[in-house]
């Protein structure tokens, strides 16, 4: 069968992660970036379950305050539309942490490159990141912003890769599972490119080839 041939987006019960497949490219796709393989989360998709997502923060917060700390700069473009799906008055804060430079391996290290503006103590802080991988970004931000002592301390991402955590990790909102493939778009780069894509693709394997390491 042909690899981008079949399509397994599907959604679950309200509350749990959809496990997506990999999905038919779209047309329009190459005119601006030949270099995506496969969709593999649609922007509709996307859509509809940050929305979900946005509704049951709204629910949990209610009558709290809440302070969003997007992880840059993957989380920005989810972020922004996430925080629009939240009824309720929230606050932004960002931190800079260093991942993979323009590799697509983690190195396990993770050096904050620019902290919060603001004192976390007392604050209902939700982190908002983009992609779960080995976990060790995650695992490193939530040991940190634990010690100064936030009233809660939830994490909301937009994808977790299956089999490739090497940490445990309790990921209270958490909208897709994928397998453990590497992804752009929607936030997501690789080299810094294909950020602006509404959607999360994969790339065609001479990227990786014809890229200078
Ligand atoms: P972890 O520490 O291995 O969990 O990696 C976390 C960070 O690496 C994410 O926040 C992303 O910035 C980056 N990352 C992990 N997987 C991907 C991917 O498939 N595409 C692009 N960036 C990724
Ligand atoms: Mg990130």
């Amino acid at each position: 069968m042909e690899a981008n041939a079949e399509v397994r987006s599907r959604s679950t019960a309200a509350g749990s992660p959809s496990v997506v497949g990999v999905l038919t490219l779209a047309p329009h796709v190459n005119a601006y970036e030949s270099d995506i393989e496969q969709t593999l989360i649609t922007q509709q998709d996307i859509q509809a379950k940050l929305a979900e997502l946005g509704e049951r923060i709204s629910h949990d917060y209610q009558g709290r305050d809440l302070l969003l700390v997007g992880v840059l700069k993957g989380a920005f473009v989810m972020m922004a539309d996430l925080a629009r799906y939240i009824r309720l008055p929230l606050e932004f804060d960002f931190m800079a942490v260093s991942s993979y430079g323009a590799a697509t391996q983690t190195s396990g290290v993770v050096r904050i490159l620019k902290d919060l503006d603001h004192d976390i103590e007392g604050r209902n802080v939700l982190i908002v990141e983009d992609i779960v991988d080995s976990g060790l970004t995650l695992s490193y931000l939530l040991k940190n912003l634990r010690t100064r002592r936030p009233a809660s301390l939830e994490v909301c991402a937009l994808m977790q890769k299956l089999d490739v955590q090497q940490v445990p990790l309790d990921i209270k909102y958490k909208a897709f599972e994928i397998p453990p493939v590497f992804v752009v778009g929607y936030g997501l780069d690789y080299g810094e490119r294909f950020r602006n894509l509404p959607f999360v693709g994969t790339l065609k394997p001479e990227v990786y080839r014809d890229a200078v390491t």
